[in-house]
Parts: structure tokens; C-alpha cells; sequence
């Protein structure tokens, strides 16, 4: 038996890894980051289940869908991340905790991607480190689902 379902999300664009400005974001493809944060999961004892959509509104359907079914979410937002206030809400209604992970550094690149709307709403953003940022997400939540956060600490 698993210790939860986490809920590994992406947005936009994200879906032509590889092939998209791989200078920026690598060549490992999207299926190649699933694999490896699901086999992370699974050693960790969690099941992973990825999701990834191009359409605003299939990402607000697919947070409302996982409420109450998952223990934790991995979001890469991609563009999403710097203006959907509808995705910023549904990320409100979703009560476990949200990692907001970024293969590049938005504040090191152009000043629209300095803001993020989920940001507010998660528990921490790991960004910059290619792959390694997915890694060090998956780190990150099951540490917080082991241990929660002690707001006194
Ligand atoms: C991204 C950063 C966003 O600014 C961009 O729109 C993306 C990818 C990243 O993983 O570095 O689509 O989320």
C-alpha cells in the first residue's frame, strides 16, 4: 500500500520538452522527468500520477479533481505561473502541499516571469536547477509529508 497519490502537474508549452528551447530547458522531454520523479516517488513510497495540458481551464479542472485524492502536488505552471489568478484560486481550494518547481530561474530571465501567482499559495519553489529541480521538489514534499513544517521552529 502507497503512503498517498501525488499529483505531478505541468502547463504550458511543457509538453515540447526537448524540443523547446533546449538551451533553456534541456533536452530531457517531459516523459523523461515523469519517469524519474515517479520512480523518486515510488522509492519514497508515494504513487505518482502526472497530468500536463495546455488549456487554462483543464488545469483548474484537473487541481479541483485531485482535492481530497492526493497527498501533495508538484506543479510546473509554466507560463500559467505569472498571470492565471484562476489557477492561483483553484491552488487555494487545494489543501495538501503544492511544490512549485521550475526548470529555469524566472527571476534571473525576463521581468514578466519575476511574478508568480502560485507562489503564494505553495509551500516552497525550487527553480533553476534543470532536472535537479524536480528532484529536489519531490525531496522537499516528502520530507514535509514525513514531518510537517513546525511554524515554531
Ligand atoms: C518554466 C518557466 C516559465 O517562465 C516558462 O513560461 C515555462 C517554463 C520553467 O520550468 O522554467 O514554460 O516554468
Amino acid at each position: 500500500m502507497s503512503a498517498g497519490i501525488v499529483l505531478l502537474l505541468h502547463g504550458p508549452n511543457l509538453n515540447l520538452l526537448g524540443q523547446r528551447e533546449p538551451e533553456v530547458y534541456g533536452n530531457a522531454t517531459l516523459a523523461d522527468h515523469e519517469t524519474r520523479v515517479a520512480s523518486l516517488l515510488k522509492s519514497a513510497g508515494y504513487e505518482c500520477v502526472t497530468h500536463q495540458s495546455n488549456s487554462e481551464g483543464d488545469i483548474v479542472d484537473r487541481i479541483h479533481a485531485a482535492r481530497g485524492n492526493t497527498v501533495g502536488m508538484i506543479l510546473n505552471s509554466g507560463a500559467f505561473t505569472h498571470y492565471s489568478w484562476a489557477l492561483h484560486d483553484a491552488l487555494r481550494l487545494y489543501a495538501a502541499p503544492i511544490i512549485e518547481v521550475h526548470l529555469s530561474n524566472p527571476g534571473s530571465r525576463e521581468e514578466f516571469r519575476h511574478t508568480s501567482v502560485v507562489a503564494p499559495v505553495a509551500a516552497g519553489t525550487v527553480a533553476g536547477f534543470g532536472g535537479l529541480s524536480y528532484d529536489i521538489a519531490v525531496q522537499a514534499l516528502t520530507a514535509l509529508l514525513t514531518s510537517p513544517r513546525n511554524p515554531t521552529a
